[in-house]
């Protein structure tokens, strides 16, 4: 689900074209590890956001450039991006809009928000204004399709992508896995073998 996420929001809704640059902000995360390999595969340069501890994990992607952002604010570094992926909701949407050229994508794809209604507002204020500026901001919500997981399953099978994956856990300690997800902030993938 991560992966397909990653894919469909790149190259579906941001329509990713080879030359391009292109954002990630949650690049350590389930979804961003498959996006940063991913914007590669699909010929743009990546540039990837998250804390300093995963910096060296998102380089090791194969990220062209990475950006702490438990030292900076990446929307106020004057750079500007064709198309910004943003599963992490943090920044308001005008400070998004800043990390786009004047005819940029930005694919909303956080599921966090406000306590009632999520990302919901979010959402909702982008695709209300998205017809009256240059910009396109773009709400994207995953669909498991099977063409895609073969897609993704041909990336890995090529080496264009490898799941990073932070630990694994035996079935039996699966509440353990749950615990440390919610515990420690888990970076990548946690696996559960059967
Ligand atoms: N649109 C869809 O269909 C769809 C599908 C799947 C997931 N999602 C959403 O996409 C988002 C990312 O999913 P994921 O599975 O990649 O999540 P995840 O594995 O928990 O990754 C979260 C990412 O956000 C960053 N982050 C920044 N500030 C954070 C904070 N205060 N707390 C936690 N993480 C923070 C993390 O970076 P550091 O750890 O380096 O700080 C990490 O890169 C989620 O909001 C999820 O709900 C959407």
């Amino acid at each position: 689900m991560a992966g397909v996420t990653a894919l469909q929001g790149l190259r579906d809704v941001g329509q990713v074209r080879p030359g391009q640059k292109v954002l990630v902000n949650g690049a350590s995360g389930g979804v961003g590890t498959f996006a940063v390999q991913l914007t590669r595969a699909l010929g743009a340069e990546v540039t990837g956001v998250c804390s300093r501890r995963n910096l060296e994990l998102v380089r090791s992607l194969g990220a062209d450039h990475v950006v702490d952002d438990t030292r900076e604010d990446v929307t106020r570094r004057g750079a500007r991006y064709d198309v910004v992926l943003d599963l992490v909701g943090n920044h308001p949407l005008a400070d998004c809009r800043r990390l786009l050229t004047p005819d940029g994508i930005l694919v909303l794809s956080s599921g966090g928000g406000g306590p009632v209604v999520g990302p919901l507002g979010r959402y909702l204020r982008a695709l209300l204004l998205s017809p009256f500026v240059g910009q396109r901001l773009r709400v994207h919500a995953a669909k498991p399709r099977h063409e895609d997981l073969d897609a993704l399953r041909e990336l890995v099978e090529g080496g264009g992508v490898t799941p990073a994956i932070e630990r694994t856990f035996p079935l039996q300690d699966t509440a353990e896995a749950v615990r440390f997800f919610a515990e420690q902030h888990a970076r990548a993938k946690l696996m559960i073998t059967v």
